[in-house]
């Protein structure tokens, strides 16, 4: 997607071929910095502390992040260890798992003389892939917007609410659960997005609003508890969300919070679709309440907020009593009996196992 003028994924390879830029996250939407990582260290500290983030694009740095490793240490030993450090950064999305375990069952069978190429190689290409993957999950998103619009919403905004950071910056490109909203907008579709901040990181609030803004999209920030008020007053037709694992039964882990946007819209008959790219199905796991492991992030996340002050400083300030602990559950698990369907690359599955076995048989 285009930054002011310029046209940005995520992640790209840096020109001196081996290492790899990345937009800094840290500093949206206040500062638009970028920054090279040069060391398999450098690629996991990236993604432990969040600078990138994002189911997808967590998957691909790592994928790079091997190809890296592979430049200082191509033995079995060397790429074993790539895995876990790289495994051992956050624990959620499964995207993360699916991209080294690629990777290593590419590497593997290589002498290790040919490694480093065929990673980079790789890496690349689960890079182009992710975008074919989102503009394909915005195709048909696309077509349950149309639907809404033409039959709910004649002339009037289709109002979309989402959660966290399914946008652009959480993949490659176009994002997952935004793909949808920006085609229609493309097509000419009016909408409008609720964008609940998603405390404790406000990736709502510095993320995605600010992609909404870049991209003209119509939208107003909510904190996150007005979204079952709204849907009570008939304000939100449709929420969409992305998740971190999605389970063979259907089950869907998302950004704390997310549960409870889910129980308001089953309560309040609004469709809430979940977006995804197939890597992000964790077909080993069927109950995603008992068995996905949920990030428990660090309680600075939830004292300590970072904003603007009036002197345009970029800061970070404590908003509870130095003696108070807090608790950073960073995921929650939406049972599949709230999801009303999950937008995929080959189309909207029922959030069931039977229903994600039709669309992807070959599982
Ligand atoms: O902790 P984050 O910011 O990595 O969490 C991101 C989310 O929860 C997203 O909704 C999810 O990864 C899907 S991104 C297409």
């Amino acid at each position: 997607m285009n930054v002011g003028d310029r046209h940005y994924r995520t992640i790209w390879l840096n020109e001196d071929g081996v290492s790899v830029d990345v937009i800094d996250q840290r500093w949206l939407p206040h500062e638009f910095r970028t920054v090279t990582l040069k060391t398999v260290e450098g690629v996991a500290t990236a993604i432990r502390d969040m600078w990138v983030r994002g189911a997808p694009l967590i998957g691909v740095t790592a994928a790079y992040g091997m190809a890296i490793a592979m430049r200082a240490d191509a033995s079995d030993a060397g790429l074993d260890a790539a895995w876990e450090k790289l495994h051992e950064t956050r624990p959620t999305a499964i995207n993360l798992r699916w991209a080294l375990d690629a990777m290593r069952a590419l590497l593997k069978p290589l002498p290790p003389a040919e490694r480093a190429e065929a990673a980079y190689k790789r890496a690349a290409e689960i890079a182009d892939e992710d975008v074919e993957l989102n503009r394909a999950i915005g195709e048909n998103g696309l077509a349950i917007l149309r639907k809404i619009a033409a039959t709910k919403k004649p002339g009037e905004p289709v109002n979309i609410l989402t959660h966290c950071n399914a946008g652009w910056l959480a993949t490659v490109d176009y994002g997952t659960a935004t793909a949808p909203i920006y085609l229609a907008v493309e097509a000419g579709i009016p909408v409008h997005v609720y964008v609940d901040e998603t405390r404790p990181r406000n990736q709502g609030a510095q993320l995605t609003a600010w992609e909404m803004a870049g991209h003209g999209v119509p939208h107003t920030l909510i904190v996150d508890n007005a979204g079952g008020h709204l849907m009570q007053h008939g304000a939100v037709d449709m929420v969409i969300v992305g998740t971190d694992r999605t389970t063979a039964n259907g089950d869907v882990a998302n950004k704390i919070g997310t549960y409870l946007k889910a129980l308001a819209a089953k309560d309040n008959g609004v469709p809430f679709y979940v977006a995804l790219p197939s890597p992000t199905i964790d077909w080993t796991v069927s109950d995603g309440v008992k068995e996905i492991p949920i990030e428990e992030r660090s309680g600075d996340e939830v004292s300590l907020v970072w904003g603007k002050t009036a002197d345009g400083t970029v800061t970070q300030v404590r908003i509870s009593p130095d003696a108070s602990p807090a608790g950073n559950p960073a995921f929650d698990v939406t049972p599949a009996r709230l999801v009303t369907g999950l937008i995929t690359e080959r189309g909207v599955a029922e959030a069931s196992r039977e229903g994600l076995q039709k669309l992807f048989p070959e599982r």
